[in-house]
């Protein structure tokens, strides 16, 4: 199983947009078993994707280990696809990770998912507080939209508007925003990066 999680500090950048595309390209092009993990209590791509929220606290009872992650998840209107949906729940999740106190507990569940899945596509909440540590501790390839910008001349920066993290954010202890910046490559198929991907 291979983890990609669209993640950026800043919101309404397209970080949902991206995650459901793409999980969309892995499920219906590629041909991989899917899984959509709304961390957002927005629940834009649960939303997108046609699923129900879940009931009230289930979204982040799941990181409680109160409730199994195969117990919420539902099917798409796409093959192969699926979704862990979020809820209102969530808008309390870095709040839960402080007290918890386990940086890895998002990683761990991401390892269990595996058995069932080939890709997990996680669609994050911006910000960049406990939430945001877990992801860049647990996923496999980061994808942060950029939105285009002009420099002080005037003209568009030459930046892609989609920069890939291609440093496995597992290898790294500390997490940050530098190595965000620092690690971000504009690639155009982020599948050759990831071993077994197409
Ligand atoms: N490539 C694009 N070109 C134009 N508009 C886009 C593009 N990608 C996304 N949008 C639009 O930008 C808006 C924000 O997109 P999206 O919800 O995916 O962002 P987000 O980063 O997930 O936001 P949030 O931080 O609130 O979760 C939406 O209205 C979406 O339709
Ligand atoms: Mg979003």
């Amino acid at each position: 199983m291979r983890s990609i999680a669209v993640y950026s500090l800043k919101g309404g950048v397209g970080k949902t947009t991206i995650a459901v595309n793409l999980a969309w390209a892995a499920a219906a092009q590629a041909r991989r078993r899917t899984l959509v993990w709304d961390l957002d209590g927005q629940a834009a791509s649960t939303f997108l994707l046609g699923a129900e929220r879940s009931g009230p606290d289930e979204a982040q009872a799941v990181f409680a280990r109160d409730v199994a992650p195969s117990k919420l998840i539902q099917p798409t209107g796409t093959d192969r696809l699926s979704i862990l949906p979020a809820d209102a729940s969530l808008r309390t999740l870095d709040r839960f990770f402080f007290g918890l106190g386990k940086k890895k507990r998002l990683e761990k569940l991401l390892e269990r998912l595996g058995k069932d899945y080939e890709r997990v596509i996680l669609d994050c909440p911006p910000g960049l507080a406990e939430t945001s540590e877990q992801v860049l501790r647990a996923a496999d390839l980061i994808i942060v939209p950029v939105i285009p910008s002009r420099s002080q001349n005037g003209r568009w920066t030459k930046s892609s508007t989609i920069s890939i993290g291609t440093a496995s954010a597992k290898a790294r202890s500390s997490p940050s925003t530098t190595w965000l910046t620092g690690a971000a490559r504009c690639i155009s198929r982020p599948w050759r990066k990831i071993p077994n991907g197409r």
